[in-house]
């Protein structure tokens, strides 16, 4: 196939982006999107040019590190995947392709295509987590009961990896579908009920602090999730907000 690259250049954080014309040759359908791009910068390196920064890890879904904006879409027209699982067969001979970074005032561009997607982090530290104590006398979680229905929305909840296409995605650009299912995972277990209230306070109000936007409900979060996170987990932490608030 031979294609026309379109990519979003930016030397640094401060610089002025701009979109920058790349002809490649010679990709095969069954390339994955990030191969075809380690093939542009390894052309790009032979020439003397300055290779194209992308964020990866994993390439295999599982870490949430690729994060392209591809024609207009977080993580490329093909649905419940990742950049990196996402093939050139979705492409055809002749296509030009935009290839940007993902758009958010919480995202800022570090280089090229990076992002810093630390504000994610942050919300998790405000509250993603169950405290145990260690001192001898911890209880084996196995040992808890849960229910069947409980137990899955949990670990749906939980399959989320933190890419940040649910903001990229949102015209307000809000974290709200992330933040509830990192708060879900939790209020659905009995682990998780103890630190509950201040959990989900804590966690909305980091959000609100890392600039992200409202939500209004358009749904296009959900569209775009590799991981098929279901708005549910927005209308669970709206609940979980609702009664954290009125107990004050
Ligand atoms: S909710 Fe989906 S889109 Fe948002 S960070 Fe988690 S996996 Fe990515
Ligand atoms: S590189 Fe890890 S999910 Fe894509």
């Amino acid at each position: 196939m031979k294609l026309t690259l379109k990519i979003w250049r930016q030397k640094n954080a401060d610089a002025k982006g701009q979109i920058v014309e790349y002809p490649i040759d010679g990709i095969e359908g069954d390339m994955s999107f990030l191969e075809m791009l380690d093939i542009l910068n390894e052309d790009l390196i032979t020439k003397g040019e300055e290779p194209v920064a992308f964020d990866h890890d994993c390439r295999e879904g599982i870490c949430g590190m690729c994060s392209l904006h591809i024609n207009g879409e977080p993580h490329g027209p093909d649905k419940g995947i990742t950049t990196c699982q996402l093939h050139m067969r979705m492409f055809k001979d002749g296509d030009t392709i935009f290839i940007e970074p993902f758009r958010a005032n919480a995202f800022p561009v570090i280089k090229d295509l990076v992002v810093d997607r630390s504000s994610f982090d942050r919300i998790q530290h405000a509250g993603g987590f169950i405290s145990v104590n260690t001192s001898g006398n911890t209880i084996d979680a196995n040992a808890i009961p849960i229910n069947k229905h409980d137990a899955d929305e949990a670990f749906e909840a939980a399959t989320c990896i933190g890419c940040g296409a649910c903001v990229a995605s949102c015209k307000n650009s809000s974290a709200m579908l992330f933040v509830s299912a990192k708060v879900s995972q939790f209020a659905l277990l009995p682990q998780g009920k103890i630190e509950a209230t201040e959990r989900v306070l804590n966690m909305v109000k980091q959000m609100d602090e890392e600039g992200f936007g409202n939500c209004t409900n358009t749904g296009a979060c959900e569209v775009e999730c590799p991981k098929g996170i279901s708005l549910e987990n927005i209308a669970r932490m709206n609940r979980e907000y609702l009664s954290a608030s009125l107990k004050g």
